[in-house]
């Protein structure tokens, strides 16, 4: 089975919630891909969509140099639904009237349904209750463009959605793809199944299925050869590549000193011992402690960190004779070409990815995780079998504790950050709110405080500690885990971990602050 043939190509226009109109496509189980709303009409009818989805986007249709498609887009035959700013493009392209708005519509609104015979099919809304719906726009239409007719009203838009009467071209003025439109997952399902007449085969059963297939075709009898962070998405492609080629595949983890409590040997008890999967185990702790010797700098820790990683796992690549073959755990957030996401997040994340392990190693890069957003990847470990704990892991950043250890990484600090960490994962643990985050950690910082421990009087360090919230990282906010969680670890790293005396929760939100310390 193709689980590619039906697909809804997403045009964007720079809205902020592209991606979730994507998510939300996936989620029913329709493979769609986001592209920038320029790409030309040659690659638009190349990629063969069975539906078009035009994004929201921050520009005024009426300005010069507001970011405009070809018409053809709206004359393929395909079905086309304008989301917000891609509706009063719609309606600017085909000849409706828009009318610049005096204030900008924000916040829930209550749509009123005049017609339930295809977006609307099924909802409350269309037995005249209302509908709750999020609207965030400024302009809206006036006029609709002719052959099209309004099919549903708010107290502020008379044209809140619209329909052409023969052609399957919609539009509608809220924002199906966000939570804040309860029934918006169902909207933009009756446009994908009713409209488009879309198939539900996008599920990560068949995506396993299809991309082992791939796999074994691309590999055929060579060697693969995977980078192991123990983090979910490259444990996920080492998976992949054990089910397709088996023991053509090695998978490299060099642990470079700087992981957390247990890490080094769980990959080992879960990888080599429990899926008997080849795993070439690197012990590099030395090499690395002794590069950062008397190092602060946290730039300077990642470049010591990333060159000295790749120098060894080129080093252990060479060594297996056959590999042409390089797998890494690429997502789709790193590779969307689109227009929301240019911008300074696009030169923040380059550090992430393994500092440049393609660009100096003569293999073949194979990323199957490509297409895959981070909530597809957990699914596809649930399928392969990979345990909970690894699928539901935190991610975990490449140059490890030596960014969550302000000032020079010593073994001593590393130590201490270890004990503490393991507190705070623990109490997250315990307290249910592990999976309900992003990110949970302890930092170590560069200071010294006063305190008082019986009689005595201490000078000690202080351990601050980040939980955040977030969606993809390009955002975070702080997250308010209740007092008692947050005691109970206080409590426990200052009697449990002897140099900390103190501990400080961090309440900043990202921008500006990032997640990372540093
Ligand atoms: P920041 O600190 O930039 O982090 O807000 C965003 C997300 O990326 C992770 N992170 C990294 N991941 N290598 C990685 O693989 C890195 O060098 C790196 N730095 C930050 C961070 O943990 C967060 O999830």
């Amino acid at each position: 089975m193709d689980i590619h043939a039906e697909k809804i190509l997403i045009l964007d226009f720079g809205s902020q919630t592209t991606q979730l109109i994507a998510r939300r496509v996936r989620e029913s189980q329709v493979y769609c891909e986001i592209h920038p709303f320029n790409i030309g009409m040659a690659k638009i009818r190349e990629f063969g969509a069975k539906g078009i989805i035009l994004s929201g986007g921050p520009a005024c249709v009426l300005d010069e140099g507001a970011p405009v498609c070809d018409l053809e887009v709206l004359n393929l035959g395909v079905p086309v639904l304008g989301i917000c700013y891609g509706m009063q493009l719609m309606s600017y392209l085909l000849g409706g009237e828009v009318e610049r708005a005096a204030k900008r519509e924000y916040g829930q609104a209550q749509l009123l349904i005049d017609s339930s015979e295809d977006l609307f099919h099924g909802l409350d809304g269309a037995r005249g209750q209302g509908e709750q719906v999020w609207m965030s726009h400024g302009d809206k239409i006036k006029i609709p463009p002719p052959g099209f007719t309004a099919i549903a009203h708010s107290r502020n838009s008379p044209v809140a959605a619209m329909r052409h009467s023969e052609t399957e071209l919609f539009g509608v003025q809220f924002h199906p793809e966000v939570v804040h439109t309860p029934n918006g997952a169902k909207i933009l399902q009756n446009f994908l199944f009713r409209s488009c007449g879309c198939k539900p085969v996008w599920t990560m059963k068949s995506f396993v299925a299809s991309t082992v297939e791939d796999l074994r075709r691309t590999i055929g009898s060579k060697k693969v050869v995977c980078a192991l962070s123990g983090g979910v998405d490259s444990s996920v492609v080492a998976f992949l590549l054990h089910e397709a080629v088996g023991h053509q595949s090695t998978c490299i983890f060099v642990n470079n000193g700087l992981l957390r409590q247990g890490e080094a040997e769980e990959v080992q008890r879960i990888f080599r011992d429990s899926f008997e999967i080849n795993l070439d185990y690197i012990d590099a702790t030395d090499s690395f402690l002794s590069r950062l010797e008397g190092v602060a700098d946290p730039e300077q820790k990642r470049k010591i960190i990333g060159n000295r990683f790749i120098e060894i796992f080129e080093a252990e690549a060479n060594k297996i004779p056959g590999a042409e073959f390089l797998a890494q755990g690429t997502l789709y957030p790193d590779v969307i070409e689109s227009v929301s996401f240019k911008g300074p997040s696009a030169t923040i994340k380059t550090h992430h990815n393994v500092g440049g392990l393609p660009e100096v190693m003569n293999l073949e890069l194979i990323e199957p995780l490509r297409e895959l957003f981070k909530d597809e990847v957990r699914k596809v470990g649930g399928e392969l079998g990979l345990p909970h704990r690894l699928i539901h892991r935190h991610p975990f950043p490449g140059p490890g504790l030596a960014i969550r250890i302000l000032g020079e990484v010593t073994p001593e600090r590393l130590e201490i950050l270890r004990q503490a960490d393991t507190i705070v994962m623990e109490e997250m643990e315990r307290s249910g709110l592990h999976d309900q985050v992003w990110q949970a950690f302890g930092v170590l910082l560069p200071v010294r405080t006063v305190g008082v421990m019986g009689d005595e009087r201490t000078y000690d360090q202080v351990i601050a500690i980040r939980v955040v919230e977030s969606v993809d990282a390009m955002t975070a906010d702080w997250a308010k885990v209740p007092y008692e969680v947050l005691g109970q670890m206080s409590n426990r790293i200052i009697n449990e971990v002897k140099g900390v005396n103190r501990v400080v929760y961090d309440i900043s939100s990202k921008p500006p602050s990032t997640i990372e310390w540093e």
